[in-house]
């Protein structure tokens, strides 16, 4: 299927469905921007040198909804600006020398085209009373 720029519906691409979120240049260096990408999904999108990250905005740690105003260091992990727990922006891993925490950030595949940033929409997983 063709890529609508700047639609803001979400489109497929291959077997996965993305969003349009932005452009390239929408982005700065090495800070996060939070955007809503489903009713009840917002994630934190970072833009370190030449590669775009996404990742869910929700702290696994309490439900905070912070990342995207969390640091992130050269090894590409991002430290929560609540109490400081890392999650690499690749893996959603937290440091191997983390022993004993064992939570895993939810990341999404980013496509660009065009200058324009598209972000992996996930279907819903039901809950068990649905
Ligand atoms: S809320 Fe993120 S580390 Fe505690």
């Amino acid at each position: 299927m063709e890529i609508q720029s700047g639609s803001n519906k979400p489109t497929f691409m291959s077997d996965i469905k993305y969003k349009n979120i932005c452009k390239v240049s929408d982005l700065p260096n090495r800070r996060g921007r939070k955007f809503t990408i489903a009713d009840d999904t917002d994630i934190a999108v970072f833009k370190i040198g030449e590669n775009i990250y996404a990742v869910s905005n929700t702290c696994p740690h309490n439900q905070s909804e912070v990342l995207y105003d969390g640091y992130v260091d050269e090894e590409l992990y991002l430290a929560c600006p609540i109490h400081g727990w890392q999650f690499n922006l690749v893996t959603g891993k937290v440091p191997p020398d983390c022993k004993g925490l064992s939570a895993t950030l939810e990341t999404f595949k980013v496509k660009i085209e065009n200058d324009e940033v598209w972000v992996e929409v996930k279907e819903k997983k039901k809950k068990w009373w649905q």
